[in-house]
């Protein structure tokens, strides 16, 4: 049997195998759902033991457990770190979802569930590629590490620590990751930037205790209608972030980068039909490509104090509350724009209210060359999956890990992602393209294989 004939021979197995990670609530936002994080963390353990790897831990942190393995048998031969995580999104709004979020289900060729693009099926891309190899020559074809987390979605907090502390343990001449998406069905991708992101949060307070709007209002502040005050003026009317020093250190692009990702196939009506808005607005002087992966921003993301029940309550609130997050690019430094949001926040908020202002998590922003001669390698892999030449992306997205990585071991990175733009992930319906999942354990597969002759 060659790898062609057992990846297709065990399509079912695989998707059944699936399925069973998907099931589990591994929402690592909700302290509710610890048990099903620690499931998720046995559950990646489990499989990565039986898809080959004799050494396998599960490290609990100060949040949510890692899970590390490694296979180092191949000597004389390239080491290979794979990362992912097995943490989701929240799913609600439920009522939103056409199957629910945790029994997943196939419809029109797409796998709908909480996970199945961001990151789970991924991952399990790499699980099964792994195992095919593993099980068809009785061994990896290069030294494997993989580390698994389940703190990515809030921000992969305690992964720093453990990477400063295991520095040599993650040692390896490239990091893979399997957590992007494809610029288009049919246009596989490798990924070479990613924005980096603070999140921050916000609790005004102005009286000491919600008021009767009739007997109190008129004379007091309303923290409700402060923060709305404040939200209106963050930015301007060309959309800029209307934050002093928030552009100081955006690196502009070079004419060339410029002209190649305007020029990659990616299609306005698509993204028009994925987002379904009435209009669209953007920082002026930029195409949507050129906003969505290469300039900052600053977004609201929840607001929510006083009353939101049903009726009406006449009520000042003595809170008001707000999440908020700024995206960023090279060269702009993460801790530096957090005291610039937190200076002109406190600048622009009246005397009135008292302000508290977090910082969530913190990741930098991640742009690099891909000249080495690995991305090739994942170009020729990517023809052998999907019969198409890869093109190079930029992306929106953040992962925190990337850029620590790339930061210490200052190794390639080769971000190559099966999900797709309207997959609604972190959203109700979110799906993987089964032709992308297939697609994809062929193409890793391939990979890892080839990456023997690096
Ligand atoms: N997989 C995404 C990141 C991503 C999405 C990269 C799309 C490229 C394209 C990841 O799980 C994610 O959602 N990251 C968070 C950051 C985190 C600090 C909460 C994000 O980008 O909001
Ligand atoms: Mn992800
Ligand atoms: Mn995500």
């Amino acid at each position: 049997m060659n790898l062609a004939e057992f990846i297709e021979g065990s399509r079912d197995q695989h998707l059944a195998e699936l399925y069973d990670f998907l099931r589990i609530p591994s929402i690592s936002a909700k302290t509710e759902h610890k048990p099903d994080i620690e499931r998720g963390a046995r559950w990646v353990a489990d499989h990565l033991r039986t898809a080959g790897f004799k050494s396998v831990e599960i490290v609990p942190t100060g949040l949510h457990p890692l899970v590390y393995a490694e296979s180092l048998e191949a000597p004389g031969k390239p080491t290979i770190l794979f990362y992912g995580h097995y943490d989701v999104q929240p799913p609600e709004p439920l009522e939103l979802w056409t199957s629910p979020p945790f029994q997943p289900t196939v419809r029109d060729g797409n796998l709908f569930g909480r996970g199945t693009a961001d990151d789970k099926g991924q991952v399990h891309i790499h699980v099964k590629a792994l195992e095919s190899l593993h099980k068809l020559h009785g061994k990896f074809p290069v030294n494997i590490k993989v580390l698994i987390e389940g703190e990515e979605e809030v921000g992969s907090v305690s992964l720093w620590n453990y990477v400063q502390s295991h520095k040599e343990k993650l040692q390896a001449d490239a990091l893979l990751v399997s957590d992007t998406s494809m610029l288009a069905k049919g246009v596989p991708s490798i990924t070479y930037g990613l924005r980096g992101l603070n999140y921050y949060q916000i609790e005004l307070t102005g009286p000491i205790r919600d008021l009767h709007s009739g007997v109190y209002g008129g004379a007091v502040p309303n923290p409700l209608t402060i923060l709305a005050e404040l939200f209106a003026k963050l930015h301007d009317k060309n959309f800029r972030v209307a934050i002093p020093g928030f552009y100081d250190n955006v690196a502009k692009i070079s004419a060339a980068e410029r002209k190649a990702l305007n020029s990659l196939p990616w299609k306005k009506k698509d993204f028009e039909k994925a987002v379904g808005a009435p209009g669209y607005d953007g920082e002026k002087g930029f195409t949507i490509v050129e906003r969505l992966w290469t300039r900052p921003t600053l977004e609201i993301n929840g607001i929510w104090g006083g009353y939101i029940g049903e009726g009406a309550k006449t009520v000042i609130p003595s809170k008001a509350f707000a999440k908020l997050s700024t995206r960023l690019v090279p060269n702009q430094d993460p801790r530096k724009i957090a005291k610039l949001v937190e200076k002109h926040v406190r600048k622009l908020l009246p005397k009135s209210v008292h302000c508290k202002l977090d910082v969530l998590s913190s990741g930098k922003p991640w742009v690099a060359p891909y000249h080495a001669p690995i991305f090739q390698k994942a170009q020729a892999a990517l023809e052998k999956g999907f019969g198409k030449r890869a093109v190079f992306i930029r992306e929106g997205g953040s992962i925190p890990f990337v850029t620590q990585m790339h930061d210490t071991f200052k190794v390639p990175c080769v971000l190559i992602g099966f999900g797709l733009p309207d997959e609604n992930a972190h959203a109700p319906d979110e799906h993987i393209a089964l032709e992308n999942y297939f697609g994809g354990i062929k193409a890793i597969a391939h990979f890892y294989a080839d990456l023997a002759t690096l």
